[in-house]
C-alpha cells in the first residue's frame, strides 16, 4: 500500500518535472475532459509546447516556428457588433475569436482606444495567464516600429514590451545607430505573455493579429522592423527561416500607402548566439541608411 509520504513524494516529483519543463503557471483549478473538447482545435490551454527563445534563458530563435496565416487570412466577413455572441471569453472558438478581434480592432480610432479594447478582450486565453497586458513602449509618433514576439516574465510584470535582457540588448542595438525609445515605437505580435515562455500558438497569433494590424495602422510608421521569425512571418508573409529572410525589406500595405518592413534577428537569439551580431549589425546599418533616405 502506498503511504501518504510516498504519495507526497510522487506528487512533488511530478511538480518538479513540470517546473523543469518550463510549466510555471496552473491555468485551471478544475479538470477538463479533453476527449469531449476534441472538436476544439486549440491545444489544451497553457500546456507548453515548445519554449520561446526569450527571456531569462533564451534557447532558440524559433526558426522552425509554426507560421501565422498570411496577411489578410483572418479577414473573414465581419458580423455586426450586435450579433457578436462569441469572443466573450477564452472558451470561444479561435476562428470566432479572431473574427471578433477584427471587428473590435476596427472600432479603435486611437492607440489608447485600441489598448483599452485589448484590455477588455477576453477571447484570447493568454490574457488569463498573464499578469499584465504589455501593449507598447516608445514613441507612437515615430517613423519606426519594432515588432517582437511576445512578452516574457519582465514584460509581463512591468506591462511593457522589451523590458528584460532582450530589451536591454535592443536598446544597445538602437543606440548603435543613434536611436532610443523616444525615436521608435515597440510592440509584439502577441501582447500577453504565453505561460512558461512557450511559443504563442497559431490560434493565439491569429486572434491577436487584427489588433496588431490596427496598431500598425494607427502608428503609421514608415519602416517596420520585424525582430525574429514570428514577427517576420506575420508581417511579411514569408515562409523562409529568419536567417534567410533577414537583411531585406519587404512591402507592407497600410490602408493608404505601402511601407517597408525589415526582417532581422531577435535580440534573444543574439544573446544566445553572439557571433550572429555581425548579421544584425549589417541589418541595423541598412535600417540607418533607410531612415536617412539612402536605402
Ligand atoms: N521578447 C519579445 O519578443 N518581446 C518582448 O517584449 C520581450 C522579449
Amino acid at each position: 500500500m502506498t503511504s501518504q509520504a510516498d504519495a507526497q513524494r510522487d506528487l512533488i516529483a511530478y511538480l518538479d518535472f513540470h517546473v523543469e519543463a518550463g510549466v510555471d503557471a496552473a491555468l485551471d483549478e478544475t479538470p477538463h475532459d479533453r476527449f469531449r473538447e476534441a472538436e476544439t482545435p486549440a491545444p489544451p490551454a497553457g500546456m507548453p509546447t515548445r519554449s520561446r527563445p526569450e527571456a531569462q534563458a533564451p534557447a532558440r530563435d524559433g526558426l522552425q516556428r509554426g507560421d501565422l496565416p498570411p496577411r489578410g487570412h483572418a479577414a473573414a466577413p465581419v458580423r455586426p457588433a450586435a450579433s457578436r455572441t462569441y469572443g466573450q471569453s477564452a472558451s470561444a472558438k479561435p476562428e470566432e475569436a479572431a473574427i471578433d478581434a477584427r471587428a473590435r480592432a476596427r472600432d479603435a480610432n486611437s492607440l489608447a482606444e485600441l489598448e483599452a479594447l485589448l484590455a477588455g478582450f477576453d477571447a484570447c486565453p493568454l490574457k488569463f495567464t498573464a499578469k499584465n497586458l504589455a501593449f507598447a513602449d516608445g514613441n507612437p509618433e515615430s517613423r519606426l516600429m519594432f515588432i517582437g514576439e511576445a512578452p516574457g516574465a519582465d514584460e509581463d510584470r512591468i506591462g511593457k514590451p522589451f523590458m528584460g535582457r532582450s530589451g536591454q540588448l535592443l536598446d544597445r542595438m538602437m543606440a548603435a545607430i543613434g536611436l532610443d525609445r523616444s525615436s521608435a515605437y515597440v510592440a509584439n505580435v502577441v501582447p500577453w505573455r504565453p505561460p512558461g515562455n512557450r511559443e504563442p500558438t497559431i490560434q493565439e497569433l491569429a486572434i491577436c493579429r487584427p489588433f496588431l494590424e490596427r496598431q500598425i495602422e494607427l502608428v503609421d510608421p514608415d519602416i517596420i522592423v520585424c525582430l525574429g521569425s514570428p514577427a517576420t512571418k506575420a508581417i511579411t508573409g514569408t515562409k523562409d527561416g529568419i536567417l534567410k529572410a533577414r537583411g531585406r525589406f519587404y512591402p507592407y500595405k497600410l490602408p493608404h500607402r505601402e511601407v517597408r518592413a525589415l526582417a532581422t534577428l531577435h535580440p534573444a537569439y543574439l544573446l544566445r548566439q553572439p557571433v550572429q551580431k555581425r548579421l544584425s549589425w549589417r541589418d541595423f546599418r541598412l535600417l540607418r541608411a533607410a531612415l536617412d533616405g539612402k536605402a
